[in-house]
Parts: structure tokens; sequence; C-alpha cells
């Protein structure tokens, strides 16, 4: 059976560097509750760069590291919450700055788990024989649709972009669980489109980013290793068969609280978010990328890739490494 396979990872992040420290010094926060409560030490800020901005450096990336050539690509998916404008979609703003003349182009927006639900998009395509490669992006601005003077939630994110090309193979991505429970819809929320309210009242008003972040967690630690289980029960596989989890980075104590979950050792959970913050969906194809670059994913070893996010959305997978 045509399977869908990962072949070449890529990033990118802006240059600019904000530490815990540097955001002690503009508002009553301080590393060590930062570092404590999230894993997170600093964060890349895009400063005059978008979010297609972004994704045309991570495409690009992804294309220097991959033996085809941009006119090759027969589809590309920028997974975004937070695209530059309502239209065009940023993933025509990609064909056309990499010049993938002959890819269709669209967005997907599942927030956090949008690199996920793209990424199952392309292996419907290729497993069903419509197309036989294309890519995926993820890629965020959330930096843009923070409230900075909100301490709660403007300390937890980062922008940046991370891409993957997907193609036809023999093995690769197996298995994959989507759920969604719009009924959540209001403990992660950002209303900041006010040109498309419906009132003359939220015209006016600009909304930010709005979080509860103990539901967030606690629908987190539920639902991650309930989806993972049903992809490990799908394919046949105990949890120790999984080489490396590799999760939305969102928060480390989420992370951990799977791994125990799991009862699996943190170490199978890699963590970049000391870095970069929470990028929403760019997070997974990121630290996808720095690990295949670190040379830390065998070939053939099973990983499960898991995203979770507004919505509420979540979804897993189970990928066989073979890049
Ligand atoms: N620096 C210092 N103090 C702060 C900060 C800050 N940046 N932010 C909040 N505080 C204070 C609050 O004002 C409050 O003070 P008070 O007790 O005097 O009122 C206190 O810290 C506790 O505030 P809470 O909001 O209750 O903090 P909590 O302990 O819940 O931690 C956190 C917040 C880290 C977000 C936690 O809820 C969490 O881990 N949630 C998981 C959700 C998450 O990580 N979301 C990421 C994005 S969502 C996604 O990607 C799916």
């Amino acid at each position: 059976m045509t399977a869908a396979k990962i072949t070449a990872t890529g990033a990118y992040v802006p240059e600019r560097e904000v530490t815990n420290e540097d955001l002690a010094r503009v508002m009553d926060t301080s590393d060590e509750w930062i570092r404590s409560r999230t894993g997170i030490g600093s964060r890349h800020i895009a400063v005059g760069e978008s979010t297609s901005q972004m994704a045309v450096k991570a495409a690009m990336d992804v294309l220097s590291r991959s033996r085809w050539e941009a006119e090759d690509l027969q589809f590309i998916i920028v997974a975004t919450g937070t695209p530059d404008h309502l239209f065009p979609n940023m993933a025509c703003l990609v064909q056309e700055a990499v010049g993938a003349s002959h890819a269709f182009c669209f967005d997907l927006n599942a927030a956090c788990s949008g690199f996920l639900y793209s990424l199952s998009v392309a292996k419907g395509y290729i497993e069903s024989g419509m197309y036989e490669r294309g890519m995926v992006i993820g890629a965020e601005t959330i930096s843009k649709v923070v409230d900075w003077t909100e301490r709660s939630t403007c300390v937890l994110f980062g922008d940046g972009a991370g891409g993957v090309i997907v193609e036809k193979g023999e093995r690769g991505i197996g298995s994959v669980v989507m759920g969604a429970d719009g009924k959540g819809g209001d403990v992660l929320r950002c209303y900041s489109s006010n040109i498309l309210c419906h009132s003359e009242e939220s015209r006016k008003r600009i909304d930010y980013l709005h979080m509860d972040g103990q539901e967030v967690f606690r629908f987190a630690a539920r639902q991650v290793p309930a989806v993972i289980e049903e992809v490990l029960d799908r394919e046949g596989l105990q949890a120790d068969q999984i080489g490396h989890y590799i999760l939305h980075q969102a928060n480390e104590r989420i992370i951990a609280a799977v791994a125990r979950k799991m009862k699996e050792p943190a170490e199978k959970f890699p963590v970049n978010l000391s870095r970069y913050g929470n990028t929403s969906s760019a997070s997974i194809p990121i630290l996808l990328h720095e690990l295949d670059q670190a040379g830390a994913l065998q070939p053939g070893e099973k990983l499960i890739l898991a995203g979770f996010g507004a919505g509420l959305t979540w979804g897993a997978a189970l990928v066989e490494w073979n890049n």
C-alpha cells in the first residue's frame, strides 16, 4: 500500500531573542516564575517580519534539504492561526516566493494542532493516490496577538516557522487520530479580527489572546495521553516501543504530566521550550527539525507526534522515521 512519509525538515525563527530577564525589565515578572511554571527561558520575536515571511524562510530551508525543487511540489499547506491577513492565504504567498508554480495552496487553522491536522490532510492526498508530494508548514507570529501588558499570557509564546516535505513512500506516517471539542472554545481564544465582528461595539475593540491556563492544563493532561493511547491501540504498539514523543511545546509541566501518565521516561519527550517558548503550530516541525539535524532520530524508529490547542483541538500520529 502507498504510504506518506516525511523526507525533509526545515525551520526558521526570527533573529530577535527576548529572554525572561528582558521581560522582567519591562513587566512585573521573573525568570524564576516563568521558568519554574513553564520551562521557558527565552523566545524569538518577529520584528518587522510577518507570518508569511517566516513561512517562506522555513519553506526555503526545507527545500534546501530535500531532493525536490520548488516546481516539483504539488501542494503547500500552511498551518497558522496568525496569518498576515484574511486572503490571499499564506500558502499562496509561499508558493509565489519559492516558485512552486505547480502547487495548489491553502491554509489550515487548528491553532496549536494545526501542523498535525495538516499532516493528516497531506497523508490523505498521498495515500489516496491523488498527489505524490507536497509541503506542510506551521508558521506563527503569536507575539502580534498577545497583550504585552498581560503577564500571564504574553510570557508564554514565541514566533517561528517549521515545515516538512511529505511524499509517497512505502512506510512513514501511520495511524492518525484527531479530535475537537467546540464547547471548550472559550478556554483559549483570540477574536482579534475585529473587522469581521457582527456588532458595531466589537468592531471597535481590539481583542487579544485570552487563556484559562489551568483549564488548558487539565485539558492537555487528559486529552493528549488519551489520543496517543488510541494511536498506539490502532497500531498494536505498546508505549515503550516508541522512541520519541514529539509533543506540541506549550509547557514543560504539561509534557511531564503526559510522560507520567504514559509511564514513559521524560528523556523520550524532547523539549526546546527553553529557547523558543510556545510557537503554536510551528512547535512540532521546529522540534522535529532540530532532532533530525542533531541525529537524534534513528532510521526505522517509531515516533509519536501530538498536538493540542485552541478549539479545543487535538491530534496524534504515529510516524516511522525513515527520512
Ligand atoms: N510573572 C509573575 N507572576 C505571574 C505571571 C508572570 N508572568 N503570570 C501570572 N502571575 C501571577 C498571577 O497574577 C497570580 O498572582 P496572584 O496569586 O497574586 O493572583 C499567580 O501568578 C498565579 O496565576 P495563575 O494564572 O493562577 O498561574 P498558574 O499557576 O495557573 O500558572 C500557567 C499559569 C503557567 C499558564 C499555568 O496555568 C499553566 O501551566 N497552564 C497550562 C496552559 C499553557 O501552558 N498554555 C500555553 C498556551 S496554550 C497551548 O499551547 C495549547
